[in-house]
């Protein structure tokens, strides 16, 4: 499973980055503004240094929702560098632009997805990645992982190659769920990426090994 670091946070996606694990970005229009980042030339200058960090997927969301000018502002993105994938609403001009983008060879993300019809829709339109937000679900009392599980199913069966990346995950056991369930990528903050770091023996444990180093290198008394 891919690992994907949901921030516009650099400091963060650089420790994501040298950690080795990383496999691509993804962005929002939220997560632009947590970092102060507004204006066209200064989201651009910023999505140009996420790709110098990270020389793997980053997907950058289109802010129009009329097709026209979603089509103009995904090509703009798109020229920034080769690792941009476009990240579309799930709309009808979403769709459509969707295609438009499959079919002049320009990567697509398809956010916003809540239902498995709208992911055989992002699918169909040539999608290369289709965001279930897994935990917005979880908050309107809704299993969110399952909808990962159905839209796995709709894809194998029909070999749909649109990459399903479950988004909106909040805790390292969506990560263990998603893996297991066979999503291909996963989008977390960079904390719930290190959260799978811990476990209480593996500190423990460690704790004895260093305790019993230090005693065996201490000088034998005669
Ligand atoms: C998806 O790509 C979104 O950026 C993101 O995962 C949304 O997560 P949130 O529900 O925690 O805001």
């Amino acid at each position: 499973m891919k690992f994907f670091i949901d921030t516009a946070n650099l400091a963060d996606i650089r420790e994501a980055q040298e950690m080795g694990i990383l496999d691509g970005v993804t962005t929002n229009p939220s997560l632009m503004a947590k970092e102060g980042i507004t204006g066209k030339d200064n989201v651009m200058r910023h999505y140009k240094q996420i790709c110098e960090i990270v020389k793997n997927d980053v997907s950058a969301e289109v802010i129009s929702v009329k097709f026209d000018e979603m089509i103009k502002e995904g090509e703009e993105l798109a020229e920034l560098d080769e690792n941009i994938v476009v990240k579309v609403p799930m709309t009808g001009d979403g769709v459509k632009a969707i295609k438009y983008f499959s079919e002049k060879g320009i990567r697509t993300n398809c956010t916003l997805v809540f239902s498995a019809g709208q992911a055989l829709l992002a699918a169909k339109a040539g999608a290369t990645y289709v965001s279930p937000f897994v935990g917005r679900l979880d908050d309107i009392s809704t299993d969110g992982m399952a909808l990962i599980e159905q839209i796995v199913t709709i894809y194998t069966n029909y070999g749909y190659t649109t990459e399903v990346l479950a988004a909106s995950v909040r805790h390292p056991m969506h990560i263990i769920q998603c893996a297991e369930i066979g999503a291909d990528v996963m989008t977390s903050p960079l904390s719930v990426i290190k959260a799978l770091l811990n476990h209480p023996l593996t500190d423990s444990g460690l704790a004895k090994f260093l305790a019993d180093h230090e005693k065996a290198a201490l000088p034998v008394k005669k």
